[in-house]
């Protein structure tokens, strides 16, 4: 009898080869194949269908009848204005960071608002997800604890109680006794999430998945899960920082800019409402070296504070260090400082840090380093109540960026009097909403003309 053939499965990117290979033709990674157990039953295929007929693209109904609110503001605007119904949404994160917190909340507001939930947790023993729940203030009888790991259990559970929405707390701690893998495995995560979204996509009802993030930074068995799900969201923050960011990496159903901020408090994570005030709150007035941007994240304007160190190097080479930015990013714009400012930078190492821990992407904050960075060059302190926000190209020239009336209302309405923007921005702002403004609106079109304008 021939012996059944192994297959193994880059635990990376999902590629499969018949024999073991140190190095992932498919990703590049080292030593990230593994045996699979059933290599014919792995790809079986999955009914993933809702029972649709085709039909004219103008005559399906819209996806905004089926969404509903989980009464969670920051959680809806991640997901794209609510829960859609049907889909399936991972969670990913840090250990710790706060996922469980997040869904049991969400589910606890929602078992208010009485939608039946179908809490499932493989970590916690009911008892400590009642006394979480108790500190939560989430005790409702709407909402239906499990703790299971079997598949096949849950699903009976989830056939009896019938619920509107179904949490996998983690995917990792369930297992299908279908799979020969050990739990947590690669095939086994596969399987077990295959048939959760088959099962939830087939009753319409959602389904939120909680993954373990690995060591490498991604959520385990991470191409295939994310290929499987509607929506993955990241749930991040600093250790030591008490504030998280839920941010979406892929979504079916709304825009990935958007982003929630919360913060972790004795009783569980609360909104942050205003986050501006939020991440100056500890702004050092008149301190050299500290500017502060106006960056767009998702539909918001957020202001946050960019710090900047610039000391002599003592021996060896020149070290940049940054936190909460590009790094690239900083040395570019450290060189064009140089070559366009005049500010001999080689022989300064220069650390910039974003304040409160969150990361900025977006190009708007080129001229808050700018302004960080030269400010503590020349140790002069950016004049008070200014903020600064543009892109600085390699020419050292200063490019117009957009949502200009957002961001300038966002710094009058925390008080700030001058607002240092492209000069190509001004000329089309002043024409059209300038008007009766408390801020002086500074344009500049040159990295040397912020410099001076800085204080
Ligand atoms: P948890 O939700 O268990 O994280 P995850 O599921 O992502 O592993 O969050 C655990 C951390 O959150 C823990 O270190 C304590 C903190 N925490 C609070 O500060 N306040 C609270 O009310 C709760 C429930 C947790
Ligand atoms: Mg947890």
């Amino acid at each position: 009898m021939a012996k059944p053939k192994s297959l193994y499965k880059c635990r990376s990117c999902g590629h499969t080869s018949a024999q073991w290979l140190g190095r992932c033709p498919g990703c590049a990674e080292w030593d990230t194949f593994s045996e699979e157990n059933s290599p014919q039953g792995a790809t079986k295929g999955f009914d993933y269908s809702s029972g649709t007929e085709p039909m004219p693209i103008s005559e399906l109904s819209t996806v905004e009848g089926v969404r509903f609110s989980t009464g969670i503001g920051e959680l809806d605007r991640v997901l794209g204005g609510g829960i859609v119904r049907g889909s399936a949404v991972l969670v990913g994160g840090d250990p710790g960071i706060g996922k469980s917190t997040l869904l049991l909340q969400a589910m606890g507001s929602l078992a208010d608002q009485s939608h039946r939930v179908l809490y499932v947790s493989g970590e916690e023993s009911p008892q400590q997800i009642r006394l979480r729940g108790a500190r939560l203030g989430v005790l409702s009888d709407s909402l239906i604890v499990y703790s299971e790991t079997s598949l096949e259990k849950v699903f009976k559970a989830a056939e009896s109680v019938n619920p509107g929405v179904i949490v996998i707390d983690s995917i990792q701690t369930v297992h299908s006794s279908e799979v020969e893998s050990s739990p947590g495995s690669m095939a086994q995560v596969r399987e077990v999430s295959a048939k959760l979204i088959s099962f939830t996509k087939k009753r319409n009802i959602p389904l939120f998945i909680v993954g373990h993030v690995t060591k490498d930074g991604s959520i385990a068995g991470p191409k295939t899960l994310e290929h499987m799900v509607d929506t993955v969201l990241y749930f991040e923050g600093e250790s030591g920082h008490a504030f998280r960011i839920l941010r979406a990496v892929k979504n079916r159903f709304g825009s990935i800019m958007e982003i929630g901020i919360f913060e972790m408090r004795e009783e569980g994570l609360a909104q942050v409402e205003n986050p501006s005030e939020f991440f100056l709150a500890e702004r050092p007035e008149g301190a050299s070296g500290s500017a502060v941007v106006a960056s767009l994240e998702g539909t918001r304007t957020i202001l946050v504070e960019i710090q900047s160190l610039v000391c002599k190097t003592a021996y060896g080479i020149a070290r940049r260090t940054v936190v909460g930015l590009d790094l690239n990013k900083v040395m570019l714009l450290a060189a064009v400082l140089e070559k366009k400012a005049g500010i001999v930078l080689t022989d300064h190492d220069i650390f910039v840090k974003v304040a409160g821990g969150i990361r900025l992407d977006e190009p708007a904050v080129d001229l808050g380093v700018i302004g960080a960075i030269s400010s503590n060059y020349y140790d002069r302190a950016i004049a008070e109540g200014t903020i600064l926000f543009g892109e600085v190209g390699l020419a050292g020239e200063v490019r117009a960026v957009s949502r200009i009336e957002q961001r300038v209302s966002e710094a009058e309405k925390l008080g700030f009097k001058r607002c240092i923007l492209p000069k190509d921005n001004l000329k089309a702002f002043k024409g059209k909403a300038g008007k009766g403004l408390k801020v002086e609106l500074v344009g500049v079109a040159t990295v040397a003309e912020v410099i001076e304008k800085l204080t």
